[in-house]
């Protein structure tokens, strides 16, 4: 079961957090320290803009993930990857194998469909298939929920 106020509650948290550092931390990825330690030292809200101009940016809470998933259900190709050994870890991002790929049947971050997009089959696939139904469940499904308005 989900705790729909979890996730929200640890965004927001999360948001608050990032801030207050942010004057500190600036555009800077910082490493994983005592006081980070819970969140392996990771940026709570990602900005998911690597894969095209035709739609807005997508703000993305990561941390705030950690509570409805394990980390190798979206990295699946990070064998093992868990919040205890991701400083030693090295995480290729999302782009980097499925921007423009090469391979048939890789499906390619740049498309439009909802069926062929890496991004789209896992975020979105994800959020209908946890659908609660409550009215409070926050998961986006629709375009411009997700993509920031240009
Ligand atoms: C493994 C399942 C899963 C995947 C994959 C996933 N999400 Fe989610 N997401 C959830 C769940 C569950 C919630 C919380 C719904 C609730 O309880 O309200 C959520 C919530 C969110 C929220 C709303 C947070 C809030 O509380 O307002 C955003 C935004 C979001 N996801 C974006 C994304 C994006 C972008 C991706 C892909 C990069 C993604 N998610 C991938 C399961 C997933
Ligand atoms: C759950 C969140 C989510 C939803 C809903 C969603 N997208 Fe995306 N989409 C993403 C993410 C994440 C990316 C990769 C980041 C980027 O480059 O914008 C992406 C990438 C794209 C791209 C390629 C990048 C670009 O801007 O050219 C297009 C086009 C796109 N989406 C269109 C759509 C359309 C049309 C819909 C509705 C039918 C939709 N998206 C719904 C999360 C979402
Ligand atoms: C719901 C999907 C999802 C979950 C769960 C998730 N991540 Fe991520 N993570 C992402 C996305 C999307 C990115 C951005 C990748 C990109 O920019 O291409 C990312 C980026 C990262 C990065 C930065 C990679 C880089 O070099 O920029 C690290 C490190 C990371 N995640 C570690 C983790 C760890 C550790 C966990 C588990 C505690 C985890 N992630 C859980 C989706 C997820
Ligand atoms: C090292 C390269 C690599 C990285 C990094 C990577 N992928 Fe993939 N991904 C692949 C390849 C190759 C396939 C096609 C073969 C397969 O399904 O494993 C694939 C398939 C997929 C699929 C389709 C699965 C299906 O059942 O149709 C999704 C969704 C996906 N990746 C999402 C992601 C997301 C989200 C991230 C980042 C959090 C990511 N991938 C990181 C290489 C990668």
């Amino acid at each position: 079961m989900i705790d729909s106020r979890g996730i929200r509650t640890a965004a927001f948290a999360c948001l608050a957090v990032a801030a207050v550092f942010a004057l500190v931390w600036g555009a800077t990825y910082v490493p994983a320290n005592a006081a980070e330690e819970e969140e392996g030292g990771l940026p709570d809200v990602m900005t998911l803009d690597g894969c095209g101009e035709k739609k807005g940016l997508v703000e993305f809470p990561h941390t705030a993930h950690f509570e409805v998933s394990d980390c190798v259900t979206c990295h699946h190709t990070t064998e093992g990857l868990t919040l205890e050994n991701v400083a030693e870890t090295e995480v290729e991002t999302c782009v980097s194998c499925h921007f423009e790929p090469a391979g048939d049947g890789v499906p390619d971050c740049s498309s439009m469909s909802l069926k062929k997009n890496a991004y789209h089959i896992s975020c979105v696939g994800c959020h209908k298939d946890m659908d609660t139904g409550e009215e409070a469940y926050a998961a986006p499904t629709r375009c411009n929920d997700c993509h920031a308005k240009d």
